[in-house]
C-alpha cells in the first residue's frame, strides 16, 4: 500500500473510533470555523476541533474526573477554548497569545453561549488576574515545546502568585520522560493517561498538596 492509501486508512479507522455522529460534526464546524479564523487571522490549526480530537477529549474526562469541585479553571494556550469550554466550573479563565484566537473564541460565544472569559494573554496575565486560587490549570498542546527553563520560571512565577491546586498537562511520544521531571519540581504526580489517537500522554499533578 502507497503512502496516500495508509494515510486514507489511518484517517479511516480514526474517524470510524469517533463515530459518524462526532465526524459530521467536526464538519459542520470546520465550514464554519474556516472563514471565521481567516478573517481574524488565527491559526488554521484550530480547525482540528473536539470532536474528532482523542487527546481533547482525553483532557476533558481527565479534568472532569479532578477529585474536587471546580471552582476556578484556567487554560493557558486555550485556543477556542474547546477543552475549557466543556469543563464545568463556576468560572472558566482562558488566555492565549493569538490575539485571533481568542478574537475568533469571543465571536463563537454569540452562539455557543458558554460562559467562559477569554483574554489575550498567557502566565503574566494569568498571574495578574483576580481569583486567588485555581482548581485545575490546563495547559495541553503546546506547553510541551517549551523549554526547559522558560516552563520552570512560569510556573515559579505563578505558583508563587496564586494558589493553584491542579495542573493538566500532555507532551507528544517522542518527548516522553521530559515533562515528569519538570513537573516533579512544582507537584505530585496524580494519574497518567494516553491517548488512542495521537500517542501522547496525559498528566495530572496535585501542586498544593
Ligand atoms: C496547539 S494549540 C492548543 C490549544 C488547546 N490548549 C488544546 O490543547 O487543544 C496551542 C495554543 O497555544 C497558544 N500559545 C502558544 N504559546 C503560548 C504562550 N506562551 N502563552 C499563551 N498561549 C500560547 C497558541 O496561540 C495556540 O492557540
Amino acid at each position: 500500500m502507497g503512502p496516500l492509501m495508509t494515510r486514507i486508512g489511518r484517517k479511516a479507522r480514526i474517524a470510524r473510533r469517533h463515530g459518524a455522529a462526532d465526524v459530521a460534526r467536526a464538519l459542520a464546524r470546520k465550514a464554519v470555523r474556516l472563514p471565521l479564523l481567516l478573517a481574524f487571522g488565527a491559526d488554521r490549526w484550530h480547525l482540528r476541533g473536539y470532536h474528532t480530537t482523542a487527546y481533547m477529549k482525553a483532557a476533558v474526562a481527565f479534568a472532569r474526573d479532578v477529585p474536587l469541585e471546580l471552582d476556578v479553571v484556567a487554560e493557558v494556550g486555550c485556543g477556542l477554548g474547546e477543552i475549557l469550554t466543556r469543563v464545568p466550573a463556576r468560572r472558566r479563565l482562558g488566555y492565549d497569545i493569538d490575539r485571533g484566537v481568542i478574537a475568533s473564541a469571543r465571536f463563537l460565544q454569540r452562539f455557543t453561549r458558554s460562559a467562559a472569559e477569554f483574554t489575550v494573554g498567557s502566565f503574566e496575565e494569568l498571574a495578574g488576574a483576580e481569583p486567588e486560587v485555581i482548581d485545575l490549570l490546563v495547559v495541553t498542546g503546546w506547553f510541551h515545546y517549551m523549554p526547559d527553563d522558560w516552563i520552570k520560571d512560569r510556573l515559579r512565577d505563578l505558583l508563587a502568585a496564586k494558589r493553584v491546586r491542579y495542573i493538566l498537562v500532555d507532551e507528544f511520544p517522542h518527548q516522553r520522560g521530559r515533562i515528569e521531571p519538570l513537573m516533579d519540581l512544582f507537584g505530585v504526580q496524580v494519574e497518567r493517561r494516553r491517548d488512542w489517537q495521537d500517542d501522547k500522554s496525559l498528566f495530572l499533578y496535585r501542586c498544593d498538596a
